[in-house]
């Protein structure tokens, strides 16, 4: 686990790798295809990139789940990658593949994003993801599999709607085994406020289901986490 002194140094170490990553991807096999979190804790490494050279043309962006709002809302992930980065790369290299959210149609929303998924990756029965970018919440949600949802039982797909009770609203998201196909799957956590969150999710107990503390269900990630939101000992 890569611990920061702050968000600022966290970003940084992750935009680095993000180039690293995305250099080595595409020296060898021409594309960069990663899935991106939303929510406050990347957006500075999605600032930082923005001042990256990279081949930008070899790079595909796709979303690890969106709320349920249009592209324009200020709630919407799609709207702060185009704020954060999006808005500053070349028009013409841009290769990115936002949720097609329809408010109202949840289901055909979700299934119109697993069809263009499973058209991106035909002939692989899982997304092969160069990277995964995910976060977590302070209930242990990443992505959006919050506890307690039926999306965490939905392996046999790759993209769903999900009822987010606690919220009373509908997300967007990809499933675990969508996540694990990943090649690199790296959580990027800040705050004191995740304390308590971090702790079980990477604790051996056997007592703490996924179910509960669904960060638990992504295998092998590699963390970035700020100093307070590492549990004194
Ligand atoms: C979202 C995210 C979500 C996020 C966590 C942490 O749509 O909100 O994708 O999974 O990563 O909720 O959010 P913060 O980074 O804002 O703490």
């Amino acid at each position: 686990m890569q611990v920061f002194e702050s968000l600022d140094e966290l970003s940084n170490a992750a935009a680095d790798a993000f180039c690293k990553a995305a250099k080595e991807a595409i020296e060898q096999r021409g594309l960069f295809r990663v899935t991106l979190s939303g929510g406050s804790t990347p957006k500075r490494l999605y600032e930082l990139l923005a001042t990256k050279e990279l081949p930008w043309q070899n790079i595909e962006f796709y979303w690890g789940d969106e709320r349920n709002v249009t592209e324009d809302n200020l709630d919407s992930n799609y709207r702060m990658v185009r704020e954060a980065l999006l808005s500053h790369l070349p028009a013409e290299s841009l290769r990115a593949f936002p949720v097609p959210v329809d408010p109202d149609n949840p289901a055909a929303t979700a299934e119109a994003y697993e069809k263009t998924l499973r058209e991106t990756f035909a002939g692989s029965d899982v997304p092969t993801w160069d990277l995964a970018l995910l976060g977590m919440g302070d209930d242990a949600h990443t992505a959006s599999l919050f506890p307690e949802t039926k999306a965490i039982e939905q392996n046999d797909r790759w993209f769903v709607e999900n009822w987010v009770p606690k919220m009373e609203t509908y997300r967007y998201t990809l499933t675990s085994p969508a996540i694990n196909s990943a090649r690199q799957r790296w959580f990027l956590i800040g705050g004191s406020n995740k304390r308590q969150a971090l702790a079980s999710v990477r604790s051996s107990a056997s007592d703490l289901p996924a179910a509960l503390f669904p960060s638990r269900l992504i295998e092998s990630p590699t963390w970035f986490v700020t100093r307070d939101a590492v549990a004194v000992s």
